[in-house]
């Protein structure tokens, strides 16, 4: 048997417990995976919570987790990259908070001997999504990118892979994580008192902006910025973003982006903040602390 997190119902992290399920069966062009890391994003706890159902329903008894590592203990036939005992990394559709899930062989790349576990378990979504906003907006050596969120998960990723595009990057954020942004390479700005007087201060040459969080205040003052549609994306779903036309960009994974992130985390480029580890069992609390939307860096579960 293999444990897994499941919700019945929609509703506050409450809803999440953990049962005992059969091992997924191996398939063609799959692997089964020894989860050891599965990394926790607001979308999850939204998923939860019932708020995006009219765009992807739940179906109970229902699994959740979109991103992992963990070792390969089965390999499905036409299967010739892995074998067993391989340690891998990759992403999944809502299966990821378990001991054992069954992934295709193209959403699964090695992980590096020396990248530890937790830090395998969170880089296939977040990563990839700060990644393509970052393709989307042709990031390169010259800009000066504002990135609102700078110290949450898609955030620290867009902050460390624009500057290591040659990027210059203003990273909002409340003054507790202002030297953790510093050490990303990001300068950082308050957004607790007068966010656009804060920007403005900090670079009079702004050329581009993502938005990771931050909420309506982001999105007013970005549109106060006055840049040319093509240089401002949002990953986060807000109403504003339609009203004043910021492009909304849902990450486009693949193995050539996941490679890329790899390659950067083994030149030093990236550095992963684990804000907390949470087993199985505790998934409810790894839910309560994602929903304050204050965590610097990522959660992790370690199944
Ligand atoms: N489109 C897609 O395909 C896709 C994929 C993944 C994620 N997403 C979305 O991307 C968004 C960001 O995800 P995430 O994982 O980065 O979220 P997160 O980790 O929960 O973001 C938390 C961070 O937001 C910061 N924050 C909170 N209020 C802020 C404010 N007013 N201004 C600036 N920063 C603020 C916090 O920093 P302080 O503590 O300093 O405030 C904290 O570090 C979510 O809406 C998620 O659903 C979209």
């Amino acid at each position: 048997m293999s444990r897994a997190v499941i919700f019945e119902q929609y509703g506050g992290p409450e809803v999440l417990h953990a049962v005992d399920r059969p091992v997924p069966q191996v398939i063609p062009g799959h692997a089964v995976v020894r989860v050891r890391a599965a990394g926790v994003q607001p979308f999850d706890a939204m998923f939860r919570s019932g708020a995006v159902r009219e765009r992807m329903p739940a179906r109970f008894p229902q699994t959740l987790g979109n991103e992992f590592a963990g070792e390969i203990t089965a390999v499905g036939k036409g299967v010739a990259d892995f074998e067993v005992g391989t340690a891998v990394l990759g992403w999944t559709m809502q299966q990821a908070y378990s001991e054992h899930l069954s992934v295709a062989a193209d959403q699964i790349v090695r992980k590096p001997q020396s990248m530890p576990w937790a830090e395998a378990g969170v880089i296939s979504a977040s990563g990839q999504t700060a990644s393509t906003a970052l393709e989307v907006l042709h990031i390169r050596p010259g800009d000066t990118l504002v990135v609102h969120g700078a110290a949450g998960g898609v955030g620290s990723f867009a902050v460390q892979i624009a500057v290591a595009r040659g990027a210059k990057v203003i990273g909002t954020a409340r003054p507790a994580n202002h030297a953790y942004l510093r050490s990303l390479g990001a300068i950082p700005v308050d957004y607790t008192d007068d966010l656009l007087a804060n920007l403005h201060a900090a670079a009079d040459n702004i050329t581009a902006v993502v938005i990771a969080a931050g909420g309506e205040q982001a999105f007013l003052a970005t549109s106060e910025l006055g840049l040319e549609r093509s240089r401002v994306a949002t990953v986060a779903f807000h109403p504003l973003a339609q009203r004043l036309e910021i492009q909304q960009i849902t990450t486009s994974r693949s193995l050539d982006r996941l490679k890329e992130l790899i390659r950067l985390y083994e030149q030093g480029f990236l550095s992963i903040e684990i804000a907390r580890t949470f087993s199985l069992g505790e998934a409810k609390q790894a839910h309560a602390l994602i929903e304050t939307g204050h965590v610097r860096g990522k959660i992790v579960i370690l199944p």
